[in-house]
């Protein structure tokens, strides 16, 4: 079950003009709780004028081996969203030893470290979570290969650029690393431009023996993985070794259409080990219904992208406005994003420890 608890910040740095990493001290008696795997993410929250906000960080740091104790720090990076109302408190306001509500950690889009060859496509922050997954690998498994292709606009707006340079000075025979730049010349022979799914599908057989790519890593702003998707299901991948984690989706990328709940319909709600059944009220997502009356159920995002939310759906149908973080494999065993769902039936009940 995730819990927030209060963390110090050790350190604040300043990774190009609108992104920061900020580290995190975990205390030795929450080490535990704060074991995460590479590439899973964490909730921040602070309150602002008497309202909650909550936004997702994805991990850069390494996840802790599995034999040893749990992370005595966490890393996470932060680029400015303009008007974010968490991402400009980070980078104007946050010092070092500020305490911060930290989650603990989340997310799916994981590698567990295994001999073979892996890929990351990722654009701008999408880094992050990727930074995290190869390092880890690279670290853990000296059978590992890792090829990372980056986009971005400028050298000067990429994040992490020196924690990646000295990833491939540690592994130069096994970490194979490519940057797209979209606004700016490169040098000669080096590839420049918008990374889309036509130049991915001529340039990733170039690159590496696609078909022998045990995972692929999508990480960025939606139009990136899907272009990224598409390019690879083009190229003969399995859907089934195509992970994504989508950053920054416009409101309008799925408007919801607003059908009214049947009339008189409950949630029923597993959390935590109790339960409780509540009526929901018109246009308002499941989630609303239980937070009212649960308010430690888990979300972050609200807007269907980073998967905190999700539940099993044990009886009756919902309907998702939209979902950019379950795998269709997740949905297709029943699984549901409870800020995205209204109810279709007038009975539905959630488990949220499943
Ligand atoms: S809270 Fe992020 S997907 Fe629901």
């Amino acid at each position: 079950m995730a819990r927030f608890h209060p963390l110090p910040v050790a350190a604040v740095d300043r990774l190009t003009d609108d992104s920061v990493a900020l580290t995190f001290t975990v205390p030795p008696e929450l080490r535990e709780e704060y074991r995460h795997s590479p590439g899973q993410h964490l909730a921040l929250r602070r309150l602002a004028d008497g309202t909650e906000i909550r936004r997702t960080y994805s991990i850069c740091s390494p996840a802790p081996d599995p034999a040893g104790e749990g992370p005595g720090t966490l890393r996470v990076g932060v680029r400015l969203v303009e008007g974010g109302a968490f991402s400009t408190y980070a980078l104007k306001e946050i010092t070092v030893g500020d305490e911060l509500e930290v989650m603990t950690p989340a997310g799916r889009f994981t590698l567990e470290p295994a001999p073979g060859l892996y890929a990351a496509i990722v654009g701008g922050s999408g880094i992050t979570p990727v930074l995290s997954i190869a390092s880890t690998l690279l670290a853990r498994e000296p059978e590992a290969r890792f090829c990372l292709i980056r986009s971005d606009r400028t050298a000067a707006s990429t994040m992490f650029l020196e924690e990646v340079a000295d990833l491939k000075d540690r592994y130069p025979q096994r970490l194979q690393l490519v940057t797209v730049l979209s606004r700016e010349e490169q040098q000669a022979g080096l590839p420049s431009g918008r990374l889309d799914r036509e130049r991915l599908t001529a340039l990733l057989p170039a690159l590496l023996p696609v078909d022998q790519v045990a995972g692929w890593f999508l990480c960025g702003p939606l139009g990136l993985v899907q272009g990224a998707e598409k390019a690879l299901r083009e190229l003969g991948v399995n859907r089934a070794h195509i992970h994504e984690e989508i950053f920054h989706v416009d409101a309008g990328a799925a408007p919801a259409t607003a059908v009214p709940a049947p009339a008189h319909s409950t949630v029923t709600a597993r959390l935590d080990g109790r339960g409780g059944t509540w009526p929901v009220q018109d246009g308002e997502s499941l989630l609303e219904t239980v937070l009212r009356n649960r308010p430690d159920a888990p979300y972050a995002c609200k807007g269907g992208v980073c998967g905190t939310c999700r539940a099993f759906l044990v009886a009756g149908e919902v309907r998702m406005d939209r979902n950019f973080a379950l795998e269709a494999e997740e949905t297709e065993a029943g699984y549901v994003l409870a800020c995205q769902s209204h109810p279709v039936t007038e009975k539905v009940e959630l488990d949220f420890d499943r």
